[in-house]
């Protein structure tokens, strides 16, 4: 039984396999391009091989002349579509650039359309149509000429009230150690397994999306102003996932042209966008350039701090990276100064991708801790041991940081006492050993949720909510809530999640999932006890442990079998109890939840609440580099993390092996190489676009550190899915400068950095 088996510490829930895992190894999980639609056409797009300048002509003569093809959809027919704004949260566009032309503003901007019978017929139409392009100069990104540069500040709101505190400058100037260093970033793609699909039909002027999302309120939202219907006639159904990583965030205008198509053609239409468009036809990790300044005392006490940002977007959208948030808190420096610049390019809209505000700017700054270390000659650890601070520099406090803790279990766990402070000093045989590590952290979001949870007499739970399984576990520790609360075995707990019929939950974006569905869960569960006579539960009960009172009733009624249920039911005349829950995190205004059904979710937690809410977790890296080839190893990986109360032992770990393993890809692999003279990405496919094999993995290992805060949210919860991989590539930078003696400060490491 579920509550008879003895957590191993009050704070770590079971490990259970995931529920849906039967259904993804068999195949039957249904993906957005799975779903079996009656006479469906298929679509395939037209891209720009362009990157600035106008459409002057088309000739679709040949392409219109394949056999199969119903429809050829250019700039002409898209003009009943209405525009839907760019956003960096919630509903809203990827994107402006949303017409099919005849203006081009990135290469690969979608500028057709083909849809036929066949998917083979489709592209061979769209590689035969032609069309002529007056081409313009396009400035691909940092450098290039024609860039225009704003203040961060100004642009977006996300970006308005960055941490200052104290003069910084002066604490810097008069410190008696200094650092002044460059760092950088290139841009990456997200490349999930699942492409970017989206199928339409259409039935009595309603429309039925299948589209992968991480916000089917969002994008119901989104797609009905985009085709300008009321948003009850707009459908989605995203059940499965098969990766996102903040790609699948939010609306893109492939959607809408597919919707377009199914309804002129009264056919359902399906696309498949391929491993190429997906570089140019949805987002990005922008590329980043940094400038951090920091002075210390003699005994390693950061006096003062400052952390300028670079950061390239496209011509029209202001989206922002803006990590200063965060690196100006991580530490207890004594004055902090941020800035953050966008570079407009003739690029697509960059966006979300895993951790997006941290992986950038937090490589940076532990990178510049570590070479601040170095000066100071201090062990790196030691270094963020002094500046280890439960309030930052503007006085804002911690609701709980366990850093030092994570930092100490994983320094034990990979033996770090055994390491000799000189670069270079640790060989083996032809291998130079490196050792470094590096924090990781990340803002513990916590956003608007509802649910719905009925009870069957039979002890049979449904649970139901428009939340989303991104691969990630949703699915199972949504369950687990359910279980836990309600004192029901796991196997007894059905979850319906990625449905716009169901109750509406919060982005599956910023770590969020766990803890505000679960919140949401938690209240339709307790409210479902008090009806049966249990006792509420307090705000602060924790899942593993509620009151005597309703454990009593647990234990003598709510498992499934016993017959005791049901007598109970009876007494109350009914055969089910459903209860409906909202659940509004603190800051959160009281119509969020009327804003979350219209797609507009809040998302508070991180530094922008009373307290910071942070999870932490402290990374370890052995780094080998050979002497002559200087090819690059990492035989092991350590990392230990703190994020509150974990739901489900076995998720979490695979959360932080995926997200270290992205951290080393971050390190050593990837990069999204782009031809400065055209503006335009050269390795958009998996073969070029590096990332790490099982041979470049081998040694792993997680820790999971105990935590209690009940501050962040009633359970106790605090995101894990984007929180590994932040730090990891600071890492292994600040490993293969203990292995070689070489700093390497922009990003991807590869040999020939090595060779100097
Ligand atoms: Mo995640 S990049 O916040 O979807």
């Amino acid at each position: 039984m579920n509550r008879a088996a003895p957590t191993p510490k009050a704070n770590m829930g079971k490990p259970e396999p995931r529920i849906d895992g039967r259904l993804k190894v068999t195949g039957e999980a249904r993906y957005g391009s799975d779903f079996p639609l009656n006479n469906a056409a298929y679509a395939f797009l037209i891209t720009s091989p362009i990157a600035k300048g106008r459409i002057t002509g088309m000739d679709l003569s040949e392409a219109n002349a394949v056999p199969g093809v119903l429809k050829i959809f250019t700039h002409a027919d898209v003009a009943g579509l209405h525009k839907v704004p760019f956003s960096t949260g919630g509903a809203g566009s990827i994107g402006s650039w949303q017409d099919m032309g005849p203006e081009i503003g990135h290469d690969g901007q979608i500028v057709g359309m083909v849809v036929a019978d066949a998917f083979e017929a489709a592209r061979e139409a769209a590689y035969l149509a032609k069309l002529s392009y007056a081409e313009e100069m396009p400035s691909a990104g940092f450098g290039a000429p024609g860039v225009t540069k704003e203040d961060a500040s100004k642009a977006n709101e996300r970006a308005k009230n960055l941490p200052q505190a104290g003069d910084a400058d002066a604490a810097i100037e008069a410190a008696e150690v200094k650092l002044d260093a460059e760092y950088g970033t290139p841009t990456q793609h997200h490349n999930a397994i699942e492409l970017f699909t989206t199928t339409c039909a259409w039935k009595d002027g309603e429309l039925t999306v299948y589209e992968p999302s991480q916000f089917v309120y969002g994008l119901k939202a989104s797609l009905a102003q985009k085709l300008g219907i009321a948003p009850e006639k707009v459908h989605v159904v995203s059940p499965f996932v098969g990766g996102a990583f903040g790609s699948k965030a939010q609306f893109s205008p492939r959607t809408g042209f597919t919707a377009l198509a199914a309804r002129v053609l009264n056919r359902p239409v399906k696309l498949v966008a391929t491993r190429d468009q997906g570089f140019t036809i949805q987002t990005y990790r922008a590329e980043t350039r940094h400038r951090i300044r920091m002075g210390a005392e003699r005994g390693g006490k950061i006096t003062g701090f400052s952390h300028e940002g670079w950061e390239v977007t496209s011509r029209p959208d202001p989206y922002v990276v803006a990590g200063v948030e965060d690196s100006a808190r991580l530490y207890g420096y004594g004055a902090v100064k941020t800035h953050v610049t966008l570079v407009h390019a003739d690029r697509n809209t960059p966006g979300f991708m895993r951790s997006p505000p941290v992986v950038p700017y937090i490589y940076a700054l532990e990178s510049a801790m570590d070479e601040l270390a170095e000066k100071l000659g201090m062990d790196p650890v030691e270094l963020r041991r002094v500046n280890d601070s439960m309030v930052d520099a503007t006085g804002k406090r911690w609701s709980s940081r366990s850093l030092m803790q994570c930092y100490d279990e994983a320094a034990r766990a990979f033996g770090w006492s055994k390491r000799k402070a000189q670069p270079g000093s640790m060989r083996d045989g032809d291998w130079l050993i490196g050792w470094g590590c590096a924090t990781a952290v990340y803002p513990t979001h916590v956003g608007t949720a509802t649910a719905r949870v009925r009870l069957l007499a039979s002890g049979q739970v449904r649970v139901q909510t428009a939340a989303h399984d991104l691969g990630t576990g949703a699915y199972t520790v949504i369950g687990q809530m359910a279980a836990e609360r309600l004192g029901v075995p796991l196997s007894q707990v059905k979850v319906e999640l990625g449905d716009s019929m169901l109750p509406p939950a919060v982005v599956a974006g910023g770590s969020t999932t766990t803890a505000s569905v679960c919140s949401a869960v938690l209240k339709a569960c307790d409210a479902i006890r008090a009806k049966l006579g249990g006792a509420p539960a307090a705000s602060n009960d924790t899942p593993s442990a509620a009151p005597a009172a309703y454990r009593r009733f647990t234990e003598g009624h709510a498992v499934a079998g016993d017959g005791n249920l049901e007598t109970l039911f009876n007494r109350l005349g009914v055969g089910a109890i459903e209860e409906y829950a909202e659940y509004l995190p603190p800051g959160a205004k009281p119509d969020a939840i009327q804003k979350l059904y219209a797609g507009k979710p809040y998302l508070g937690g991180g530094s922008h609440g009373e307290k910071l809410m942070y999870a932490l977790g402290a990374e370890f890296v052995e780094v080998r580099v050979h002497a002559q080839t200087r090819e690059i190893r990492v035989p092991r990986i350590v990392g230990a993390f703190a994020a509150g109360h974990i739901m489900n032992t076995r998720t979490a770990r695979s959360q932080y092996m995926g997200a270290m393993i992205w951290g080393i890809s971050s390190a050593l692999h990837e990069a999204t190489e782009i031809d400065e003279r055209n503006a335009r990405y050269v390795n958009d496919n998996l073969a070029d676009y590096l990332v790490p094999v099982n041979a470049d993995i081998d040694q792993l290992e997680v820790i999971l550190v105990p935590e209690e805060d009940r501050f962040v949210n009633p359970a106790g919860i605090k995101g894990i899915g984007e929180l590994g991989n932040v730090g990891t590539a600071a890492a292994v930078a600040n490993a293969v400068y203990h292995a070689t003696g070489i700093r390497v400060r922009q990003l991807p490491i590869r040999l020939e950095k090595l060779l100097a």
